[in-house]
């Protein structure tokens, strides 16, 4: 069996899908790994030591994907049009695909696996259950991402983080705020704790107030009532009312005259990210201070903030709202994600280290988006087909 692992082609990726480590793994499995020259240089990993873990080396894309049984990616492959590569077009009828290919935002994407006849699977859809967890490709990117916010903003802030005594004064620690306290936002506390900062956090669940506070972080909550049921079962957030927002804001306009740095996180699940900072909080913060707005690429949770630069405001506040931040840290981001591919792979093999894919499974149910030429997962089909199903 081929599995074949490609250079990726979309701007501002940097991660690949496979290491070294995963390769030398997958050839353990006896499968017959093809890796396109290239494909690791920008996430530090080099042709030799792909060659050395036991991958053969292909010249091109088309010769790497060129009769591959399982195609494994970081993002969606490349359909044609607008001047771009049609990389499904070069993969063969039946494969399997398998990556984060955000299937809510790219319907026709999902189409036109259909009709290649492929079986995808989208590693954004994995369940968050503990069997799935060495899987959680939303968790292992987003926990680099909320580091390398803070280290992003650092690089931004004129001042230093932590409080310094020296002999020719004082310097006083950096405030931050996180807003949102999700896996991002947790390891955003953390960092920016390590860092030396007095670090305070919000989010709309409940649950989130321990967990500030056990990464040693003051939490400030809006509405302890709204609070209660503002979780899903799933663990996410809900949208919250015009009612709370405006409260919310209130609170975060009166801990922002306190802070110099803040790190947005909040994102709803298959929503626009919700508006945290409106401009005139914006402008109210000291000049000099640093915003990051790790949710830019779902709408923003900053007004004002731009996909993929770095803005100053006319008071002197930057605004960063770099695009793909997980790929900004694209060793550590390959190599988790290629553990999480790892991970999943085993999924689709049995104890024999034959292809059997169960579509009993609950984790293939949730992610396998195509299969024998049509759309068959649950989360993309109209109510009515998967109550038929
Ligand atoms: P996410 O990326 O969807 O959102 C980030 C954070 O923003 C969330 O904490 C959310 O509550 C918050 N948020 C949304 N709207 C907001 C608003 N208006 N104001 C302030 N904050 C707002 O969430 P993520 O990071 O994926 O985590 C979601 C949940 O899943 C968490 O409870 C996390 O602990 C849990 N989780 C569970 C796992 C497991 O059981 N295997 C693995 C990873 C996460």
């Amino acid at each position: 069996m081929k599995v074949a692992v490609v250079k990726e082609r979309r701007a501002h990726e940097q991660r690949v899908a496979a290491t070294p480590d995963t390769v030398k793994h997958m050839v353990g499995m006896g499968l017959d790994v093809a890796v396109e020259a290239g494909a690791g240089a920008a996430a530090g990993f080099s042709d030799a030591a792909y060659a050395a873990a036991g991958a053969t080396l292909a010249a091109d894309e088309a010769a790497t994907l060129a009769g591959a049984d399982l195609v494994l990616k970081v993002q969606r492959p490349l359909l044609p049009g607008a001047g771009a590569d049609d990389e499904i077009g070069l993969v063969k009828r039946g494969a399997i695909l398998v990556g984060m290919l955000a299937p809510m935002q790219n319907r026709d994407d999902v189409e036109a696996y259909a009709k290649a006849g492929l079986s995808a699977f989208a590693l954004e859809l994995v369940p968050r259950i503990t069997r799935a967890q060495a899987m959680d490709v939303l968790s292992s990117q987003a926990n680099l991402a909320g580091y390398k916010a803070v280290v992003d903003a650092a690089a931004e802030f004129g001042r230093a983080f932590p409080m310094m005594m020296t002999a020719a004064g004082t310097i006083k620690a950096a405030r931050v705020l996180v807003m949102g306290a999700g896996v991002a936002g947790l390891q955003a506390i953390a960092t920016a704790r390590r860092l030396g900062a007095i670090v305070s956090a919000t989010d709309v669940r409940a649950a989130a107030k321990e967990q500030v506070e056990s990464l040693g972080a003051t939490f400030i909550t809006v509405d302890d009532e709204a609070a209660k049921s503002a979780e899903t079962a799933g663990g996410y957030a809900r949208e919250m009312g015009e009612d709370y927002q405006r409260r919310q804001r209130q609170k975060i306009a009166e801990a922002l005259k306190r802070t110099d740095i803040v790190i947005c996180t909040a994102l709803i699940p298959g929503r626009k990210a919700p508006v945290l900072l409106t401009a005139d909080m914006v402008a109210a913060l000291a000049p000099g201070s640093v915003i990051v707005d790790l949710a830019v690429e779902a709408g923003g949770n900053v007004e004002g903030s731009e996909p993929g630069a770095v803005t100053s405001t006319a008071n002197g506040v930057k605004i960063i709202g770099y695009l793909n931040v997980p790929s900004r840290i694209a060793v550590d981001a390959s190599q988790l994600y290629a553990r999480n591919v790892q991970a999943f792979l085993a999924l689709l093999f049995d104890q024999d280290k034959q292809l059997r894919i169960d579509r009993n499974d609950e984790i293939v149910k949730a992610t396998l988006l195509t299969a024998d030429g049509a759309v068959v997962n649950p989360a993309l089909l109209p109510p009515a087909a998967v109550a038929a199903s």
